[in-house]
């Protein structure tokens, strides 16, 4: 109950500088406005909890059932995901309404229950606690993308960032042997389905750089037309690009010469020393090819980082950017492998061997997207530290660019 309260607490905090005419708008079919976030993760509780274990219950506005499921069909018809921003009505004040009284419904089943209901509800209050973190970091990238339509530039939380260190550890490759190792969740704790089945896999030699690739590398990538020579980019990727027109990443404009990104603490220069972020995987594989590299595979990166502490720079520190790597940290270890930017992987998100999506609703959570999109690893500045795991296998599309995604290289053995 405490880390539910925790939850939704922390939920209400990501949205208080927000004004009420934030909260509705769609810049794009990928965006939800922050109202839909607030009623949909809402709505989870609701339907997932109360309507299947308190048999009393009755919804005080049933038609919410329509406007806030998502992508459940086997939990009845939904409102169009692209038509989201239309939606006026309920209001900003009505949707934390509906927040309070679906907590308040939970509490009271919570408390009168018994061992024996507690059992059955615990692992899907836990899944609930888990799809509210991720659609916290999904608010947070969305407000970004709305923000970053308006001239005006809104600040979503004013944070003086210490300066970034003009310069950051020269980057390096740690060599690792070829084995065989075990892949997916162990079983302990909680975990999506789609990290298991836990099973074994042979990862061949491989070389990974020693911090992600940052924006001052991502620059010379520019500067030497990295966006105008096909032969480094994937037929899709170049596709994308043309169409696009895209010439760096999202959020970047060049003005006097120097390029400034809109973040969410404001409009700045581009910090040289930063991870760079919100780049395709069609970017990140066209700079590996540039660099004369490649993209980890999944299966590398979980390798890698199983010596790797779960700490880094998560959305508990709210500055919701990436932080540059001291330069005078330590070189004989892996850095930020957990937090600043999501890691991009040259895996398709596919099933693992003997992998079956549950029957029923829940089921959907994960296993019917494995198809056209890829893998990534490690979490943001978006993210929750208590949301990340070294197995967790975030996946988009190849052409999304505006969630916290970054670049790490790897190489075949020289
Ligand atoms: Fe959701």
């Amino acid at each position: 109950m405490a880390r539910f309260r925790q939850l939704r607490n922390f939920t209400t905090t990501l949205c208080a500088g927000l004004e009420p005419e934030d909260y509705v708008v769609q810049s794009m079919p990928d965006v939800s406005p922050t109202k839909w976030h607030l009623a949909h993760t809402t709505w989870f509780f609701e339907t997932f909890i109360l309507k299947k274990f308190v048999p009393a219950y009755r919804s005080e506005i049933p038609e919410y059932a329509y406007l806030f499921n998502s992508y459940y069909n086997a939990a009845g018809d939904m409102h169009r995901r692209d038509l989201r921003g239309l939606i006026s009505r309920p209001t900003v004040r009505e949707a934390q309404r509906y927040r309070a009284s679906i907590d308040s419904h939970i509490d009271n089943l919570l408390s009168g229950a018994d061992e024996k209901l507690l059992d059955e509800i615990e692992p899907i209050l836990v899944l609930g606690i888990h799809h509210e973190q991720q659609h916290q970091e999904l608010l947070i990238t969305d407000i970004k993308h709305v923000f970053a339509q308006n001239p005006l530039y809104p600040v979503f939380r004013a944070k003086k960032i210490s300066a970034a260190p003009a310069k950051t550890m020269p980057i390096h490759f740690f060599d690792f042997e070829e084995t065989i190792i075990s892949i997916g969740h162990d079983g302990h704790g909680f975990a999506y389905d789609n990290e298991g089945l836990r099973h074994r896999a042979l990862v061949p030699a491989f070389s990974l750089a020693s911090r992600p690739v940052t924006n001052g590398e991502y620059i010379e990538f520019i500067e030497d037309n990295g966006y105008t020579r096909p032969e480094l980019w994937l037929s899709l990727g170049w596709m994308t690009v043309n169409e696009q027109r895209w010439q760096a990443p999202l959020y970047w404009t060049k003005r006097d010469g120097a390029w400034w990104h809109f973040t969410l603490s404001g409009f700045r220069a581009v910090e040289k020393s930063v991870p760079v972020t919100h780049v395709s995987y069609f970017e990140a594989d066209a700079f590996a090819n540039w660099a004369g590299a490649r993209l980890p595979t999944e299966f590398e990166w979980e390798r890698a980082a199983l010596g790797c502490p779960i700490e880094g720079n998560f959305v508990e520190e709210e500055d919701f950017h990436p932080r540059a790597q001291s330069p005078s940290g330590d070189d004989r270890h892996l850095h930020q492998m957990f937090g600043d930017v999501w890691e991009w992987t040259r895996s398709a998100y596919s099933p693992y061997p003997g992998y079956r999506a549950e029957p029923g609703a829940l089921g959907e959570y994960n296993g019917k997207f494995m198809c056209n999109q890829y893998v990534l690893r490690g979490g943001s500045c978006a993210t929750s530290r208590s949301h990340i795991r070294r197995t967790y296998r975030n996946f988009f599309q190849p052409e999304k660019r505006w969630q916290f995604t970054g670049i790490r290289l790897a190489r075949d053995p020289q």
